[in-house]
């Protein structure tokens, strides 16, 4: 089976405009949520079995209402509390997919951030087929600017080449049963390190295919990427 896990546990601490956890937040002329365009991406695709969203537990039921009011209730959607971060979100989907029935190999899960509204059907189909083909992939662009390391924020330890790296997006896909192995594998330091669910995979030198993003697919993270979201949609001026 093929599952979309919406991850929106989050109360965006980086932006606080009104009150509003950012994935609720009114984009476009149409002043739909970022979270409603994002799920409207994932309902184009009709490879899903069920998607879940892991909505932050005092605003679930504020989820579900606008799911009712822009008429996409349907009985793939399912809402799930989140958990403490990002990574904890995932697997309270997991979880919750597993309490619906057994998970077997091969079962996927296309993990994505709700405030990135601007994946494509094409990334979506992409994932489900590497996640296929590998156990697991990213979804990333290639670096444009130069990438310096730098362990105490004071001084440069490393300079990086350029052409190869990439800067991360998401959806991120996995075989559910491989991703859950391989995290419960992990210590608790190496859990709580480990702030993407790539990373699970990497940490034990397992695989993780790439697939192309875009630069339109941005994250929601701040007032000024809100400010970018809105352009995106008012389209190129003449
Ligand atoms: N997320 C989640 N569960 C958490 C924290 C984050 O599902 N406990 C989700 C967010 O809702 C978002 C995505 O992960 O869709 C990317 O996270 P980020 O942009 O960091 O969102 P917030 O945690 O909401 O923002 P901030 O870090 O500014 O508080």
């Amino acid at each position: 089976m093929i599952f979309g896990a919406i991850v929106a546990g989050g109360v965006g601490n980086r932006m606080n405009l009104s009150g509003l956890p950012k994935q609720f937040l009114p984009l476009g002329e149409s002043k739909k949520p970022i979270i409603i365009h994002t799920l409207e991406k994932f309902l184009m695709c009709d490879k899903f079995d069920y998607i879940y969203l892991g909505v932050h537990k005092d605003w679930t039921q504020y989820a579900e209402e606008l799911i009712e009011k822009y008429g996409l209730k349907n009985e793939k959607i399912v809402i799930t509390p989140g958990g403490a971060d990002r990574n904890s979100t995932i697997f309270n989907i997991i979880s919750a997919i597993e309490k619906r029935g057994e998970v077997r190999d091969g079962d996927i899960i296309v993990t994505h951030d709700a405030v990135r509204p601007f994946l494509t059907l094409r990334m979506i189909n992409e994932n489900i087929e590497a996640a296929k083909n590998c156990g697991a992939c990213d979804t990333v662009i290639p670096a444009v600017d130069t990438i310096v390391e730098s362990k105490d924020g004071k001084l440069i330890t490393a300079v990086p080449n350029r052409k190869y790296l990439y800067q991360g997006q998401t959806p991120q896909s996995f075989d559910i049963k491989k991703l859950k192995k391989l995290y419960l594998d992990l210590s608790e330091e190496e859990k709580s390190q480990m702030t993407d669910a790539c990373g699970v995979f990497v940490a034990r030198n397992e695989p993780v295919e790439l697939v192309m993003g875009d630069t339109f697919n941005i994250k929601i993270t701040t007032v000024s990427d809100y400010k970018i979201a809105e352009a995106i949609l008012g389209g190129m001026p003449e």
